[in-house]
């Protein structure tokens, strides 16, 4: 039978107007997501873990993405069994995190839908959607998506307005 998947990168620890955190901005709304759909889910996690302090996490990430790196996470998930893929990452320099790309190029997307949100600090979905479709050979993508700042994902007003959306689609 055809499944739902939420598929997700988040960073925790020092992060941009939110201070350290133990769970990261996007990882929150991908909880909220399980909860609510009773879908199965698969974290991104990198092998070699980013930096906690803020900088130098920052340092890592644009120098994945002058390179367009492709870091290797840790396992991975068949998606054979999955019709709908919820996906979720924060939006760095305006894309979306290079392990995020390894993960939908290592994947077979003919006849996936797949969902998208993502975590920001201003810069909303910043056209990832758009690259996200163009990455993910074969998929439709459902929707309009659902940005939000991550100041607002760690609030319950924004956790509410997480729940409006996904009713809005049908969950
Ligand atoms: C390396 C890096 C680059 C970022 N670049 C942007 C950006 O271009 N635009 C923006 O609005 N926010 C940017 N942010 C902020 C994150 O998107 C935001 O804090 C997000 O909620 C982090 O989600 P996470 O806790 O799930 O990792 C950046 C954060 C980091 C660490």
């Amino acid at each position: 039978m055809a499944k739902t998947l939420v598929v997700y990168f988040s960073r925790a620890d020092e992060n941009y107007s939110v201070g350290t955190v133990e769970v990261g901005n996007t990882e929150l709304l991908a909880k909220e997501i399980i909860a609510k759909t009773g879908a199965d889910e698969f974290k991104i996690a990198p092998v070699e873990a980013y930096p906690e302090d803020y900088q130098e996490a920052v340092a890592c990430a644009t120098e994945e993405g002058n390179t367009g790196a492709r870091p290797e996470y840790i396992g991975d998930i068949d998606l054979a069994e999955y019709d709908t893929v919820f996906l979720g990452y924060p939006i760095w320099w305006g894309d979306m995190p290079m392990i995020v790309y390894n993960f939908i190029e290592k994947h077979d997307w003919n006849g996936k839908t797949i969902i998208p949100f993502n975590t920001h600090e201003g810069s909303g979905n910043s056209g990832t959607y758009e690259a996200l479709q163009a990455a993910a050979n074969g998929a439709t993508l459902k929707g309009d998506g659902f940005n939000m700042t991550g100041v607002e994902a760690r609030t319950d007003s924004g956790i509410a307005k997480l729940d409006s959306w996904l009713n809005e689609l049908g969950f």
